[in-house]
């Protein structure tokens, strides 16, 4: 079987093709990046007319470049939510319709579902169960993941997510959107020992995380310091240190909550260098293993949701005809596969 993936909550357009014996057959993925640079963060309504332009162009990009015609689809899968509604709404219309003229079953997925099972994609895929840290821009979840679709949500954030907390501070040392990976380039030349930043809510019991009162340590450290270009390094140097190492802390608390040894970490934030290797260290010592998507399969893509896609297809669920974006959507609610 083969799904048309389409992916759009945010600003990236992604569209690819995934086939249930072959595995991935094509993806293009388009950024609106230099689009929202000028604002210093994406703009919803612009993001929405940038995905009408590309999404039409990007399937027949990807089609022409894995040979393939639409009638060759049998599936089509689209990110629904939680994202922009007006993005959702773009991708989730030229699906829906798309699927309606070809006649083909179609499938709303779930954003955070297509991150969480990126690591499938791998060729060494991890086995359920195991427990999930998905750090994106939007979100920040420590979940034990059963099965596909069997979730429970063990941990999440209070305030700001992880990439938004990355996001946010890399904009008041003046860094370029998206902050997050300028941060992690900057913290390459920061000294250790000069700053020292919380670990937010690891000195109670839970799974719960807080990141804005890390953003406020940085101003207010950044501030008091000489603003040198070194100061600004040492500064993203230590706040993505408190945030690695509050997020080690927990994975840990987890593994031996759930009495679980596979870790997975999937979302925009997975792609940072410093809590690939921090996490994995964890995890080794902990005698477990940890599974990540590739670098490109970490930020958003369409890949992550023709695969999600085609495996809930694939077990026969569908959607109706109605086109709907769910802008807020749970990923405890979604259905198990049968
Ligand atoms: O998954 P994603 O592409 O979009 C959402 O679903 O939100 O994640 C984007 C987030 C942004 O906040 C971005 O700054 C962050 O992931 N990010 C990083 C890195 N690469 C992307 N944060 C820290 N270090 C990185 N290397
Ligand atoms: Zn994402």
């Amino acid at each position: 079987m083969r799904v048309l993936g389409i992916e759009s909550s945010c600003d990236e357009t992604g569209v690819a093709v995934y086939d249930s014996e072959k595995g991935l057959l094509g993806h293009v993925l388009y950024s609106q990046i230099k689009l929202h640079a000028e604002y210093g963060g994406v703009v919803p309504e612009l993001a929405s007319r940038d995905h009408i332009r590309k999404t039409i162009p990007l399937i027949n990009k990807v089609l022409n470049e894995s040979g393939m015609e639409l009638s060759d689809i049998d599936g089509v899968a689209f990110t629904a939510g939680p994202g922009l509604v007006g993005a959702l709404l773009v991708g989730s219309s030229i699906g829906r319709s798309l699927a309606w003229t070809l006649k083909k079953p179609a499938i709303s997925v779930h954003h955070m579902e297509g991150h969480l099972l990126a690591p499938l994609l791998e060729d060494n895929p991890p086995e359920f169960p195991f427990l999930a840290l998905l750090v994106s821009g939007g979100h920040t979840m420590l979940i034990k993941v059963a099965a596909v679709g069997e979730y429970e949500l063990l941990g999440d954030t209070l305030d700001d997510a992880v990439g938004e907390a990355f996001d946010k501070t890399a904009k008041i040392m003046g860094l370029p959107y998206p902050g997050g990976p300028e941060l992690a380039r900057l913290a390459l030349s920061g000294c250790d020992g000069v700053y020292k930043f919380p670990r937010p809510m690891t000195d109670r019991p839970g799974l719960d995380f807080s990141f804005s009162g890390l953003k406020t340590f940085a101003l207010n450290t950044y501030n008091k310091s000489d603003k040198t270009s070194q100061d600004k390094a040492n500064v993203a140097y230590a706040f993505q240190e408190a945030v690695v190492e509050t997020l080690a802390i927990k994975c840990r608390r987890g593994l031996k909550q759930t009495g679980l040894s596979r870790l997975v970490i999937a979302g925009g934030v997975s792609a940072n260098t410093r809590l690939r290797e921090r996490l994995a260290e964890l995890v080794e010592k902990e005698g477990g293993e940890i599974f990540y998507p590739r670098l490109e399969f970490c930020t958003d893509n369409g890949a992550m949701i023709a695969f999600a896609g085609c495996l809930r297809i694939a077990a026969g669920q569908r959607d109706s005809t109605t086109i709907e974006a769910r802008p807020r959507w749970k990923l405890e609610d979604l259905d198990a596969l049968k």
